[in-house]
């Protein structure tokens, strides 16, 4: 349809009063004075070029149009002074404006490269070849030039539909098509009807600088940020030194996540809260700092958990012990297993056993059987380090063997010598000690001791040796106390009658040790003997004594008389000690 509006003629007849005729043309037609605009108004794009439809009348007879021209001035001015608001000759306007149309009737024009400034009314004007005769075409034509806005909410969450609105300060004479652009890129998808992009389910990839333009034209909007908020995902933990962590290490745990708005993170060893912010460092590291980590990372969206994350403190072996595997007594033939013990890590795979006061190691490996009594420690190693227990006393216990008695002097033992028995055996715990003589206690103690030995210390003895796994006795030994003669005595060996003439034996006999072999005969009161040997021939009545020796001494007996013609013995049997 055609739109042309009408435009209102101001005529100003040539009049020295300077009247104005306003006339309203309803109609164009061949006689009269009329302009008409198509369109009136115009909302043009900043930047974009104008035309303006224009067709123009005037009476045909008798009118020549001496200037043509448009101006945005719409105050009355003389036809001289007219000109000089003719927009061709406006510095403004002179290089945008193109005149396209004639002096018969097309007054289009058209303006390229429009700016907020050209928001105007414009008007064309004639002029014809008779004085004051003039045509104004009011009320012209307005222009509003328009830049574009994008209209969108700041921030997002993601999820959320979000709708962006390019608005310009007026709806667009020509029909636009809008484009939309994010970081400057055209969106070729979901392109929204009209002047409006509608994001459904908004992702954060979304986000970015948004801007909108009409399609044809070159004019893009300033852009308009988008934030698309969203809670944290992608947490994770990475440790610093990343393999091997050794107790007095420094070390640093790193979260890592991926959220809009930048999230807080806080640390949890296993369910403890343990410290709060993106980095988690511990100077010096000990053992009871192993265990699971994570990071929790949280913004107003959300908050997520990373995997946990293990952190294995590795040291040298401590609190070294030596536990023994035995129960009751550690006894004769017994074997017992000694166990080292350490708290490492990685555990220690590595041992080395000692005996106290002995540098070489008797032994490797986590057990060991000790077969002796003695102190005994272990040494524990790993990678990091060793570490030596404790010794514990092995203290192997059993019965008394080896028994034995050694005596002093070793010899030989005479009546009146010390004479010292010792007891020896070995033993754990160390042994009591007894003696007896034949089968008789006659005294404890590893020493017996008789000072003045007599010959009735003469026996067999032993020694019994006991503790509380058991006794035994050692061999008898035997104690044989030497004895010079003593209890000499001469007796008469006669049967029947002893007649003169008849002879008799006498024999010599004493109690010594060893027995006398060594005899002598004496008559009484004489001094050289009459005779030697244990028995001896009288033949006379007399008085004989015998004198008995052996190496220890000799004693002499008690004189026996022997007397003739009658059975008649006369003995005294007592004897003397003679030395
Ligand atoms: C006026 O001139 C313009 C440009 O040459 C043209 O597009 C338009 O059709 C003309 N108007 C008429 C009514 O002839």
């Amino acid at each position: 349809m055609d739109m042309w509006s009408y435009g209102m003629i101001l005529v100003r007849m040539a009049s020295p009063l300077r009247l104005v005729f306003l006339l309203v043309i309803h109609r164009v037609s061949g006689q009269y004075w009329g302009v008409r605009y198509r369109p009136s108004h115009i909302c043009a794009l900043k930047g974009s070029t104008v035309t303006v439809y224009c067709n123009y009348t005037y009476p045909t007879c008798g009118y020549r149009i001496r200037k043509v021209f448009w101006t945005k001035t719409n105050e009355y001015e003389d036809s001289y002074e007219a000109e000089y608001t003719d927009l061709s000759k406006d510095p403004e306007y002179s290089q945008r404006l193109q005149y396209l149309g004639d002096k018969h009737n097309n007054c289009t024009i058209r303006l390229s490269h429009v700016t907020q400034k050209d928001s105007q009314n414009y008007y064309f004007r004639f002029i014809t070849n008779k004085h004051r005769e003039e045509l104004f075409g009011n009320p012209g034509v307005s222009l509003t030039v328009t830049d574009l806005q994008v209209e969108s909410p700041e921030t997002v969450t993601e999820g959320d539909s979000v709708r962006l609105t390019c608005n310009s300060s007026c709806t667009l004479t020509d029909r636009a098509t809008f484009i939309w652009y994010r970081n400057s890129q055209p969106l070729t998808e979901r392109r929204d009807r009209n002047n409006r992009l509608l994001l459904q389910s908004v992702r954060r990839e979304d986000a970015g600088r948004y801007s909108c333009g009409v399609q044809g034209h070159t004019y893009i909007s300033p852009a308009v940020q988008l934030n698309v908020t969203y809670p944290p995902k992608c947490v994770s933990v990475s440790i610093s030194p990343s393999d091997i962590i050794v107790e007095g290490d420094s070390v640093t745990l790193i979260c890592s996540s991926d959220s809009n708005s930048p999230a807080e993170m806080s640390w949890f060893k296993g369910r403890t809260f343990v410290g709060s912010g993106k980095i988690y460092s511990i100077l010096k590291i000990s053992s009871d700092h192993s265990g699971e980590y994570k990071c929790k990372s949280s913004n107003e969206h959300g908050e997520k958990y990373s995997e946990a994350v293990t952190l294995n403190v590795m040291y040298a072996p401590k609190s070294a012990s030596v536990s023994i595997f035995q129960f009751g007594q550690f006894l004769e033939g017994d074997s017992v297993t000694l166990i080292c013990s350490s708290d490492s890590n990685p555990p220690a795979l590595n041992f080395s056993w000692f005996q106290e006061n002995q540098s070489s190691s008797v032994g490797s490996g986590q057990s060991f059987s000790a077969l002796q009594s003695g102190r005994f420690y272990c040494e524990a190693h790993n990678q990091h380090g060793s570490q030596r227990s404790d010794a514990v006393t092995m203290d192997r216990q059993y019965p008394p063997k080896s028994v034995s008695v050694s005596i002093s002097p070793s010899d030989i033992i005479v009546e009146g010598d010390s004479v010292t028995m010792s007891c020896s055996s070995y033993s754990n715990p160390p042994a009591e000690m007894s003696w007896f003589k034949g089968g008789t206690f006659v005294g404890s103690g590893r020493i017996y001791s008789i000072s003045k030995i007599s010959s009735h210390h003469s026996g067999e003895y032993k020694c019994k040796s006991s503790n509380k796994h058991g006794e035994k006795y050692s061999d008898a030994v035997t104690l044989n106390v030497m004895y010079p003669p003593k209890s000499a005595s001469v007796s008469i060996i006669q049967s029947g009658q002893f007649l003169e003439g008849d002879s008799v034996t006498l024999i010599c006999s004493s109690d010594s040790n060893p027995p006398a072999l060594n005899f002598s005969w004496f008559k009484e009161n004489q001094i050289s003997s009459v005779g030697s040997g244990q028995s001896f021939i009288a033949l006379q009545s007399e008085r004989f004594y015998c004198e008995a020796h052996n190496q220890h001494g000799s004693q002499r007996s008690d004189a026996v008389t022997v007397t003739g013609e009658e059975k008649h013995l006369t003995q005294e049997a007592k004897g003397q000690e003679t030395n």
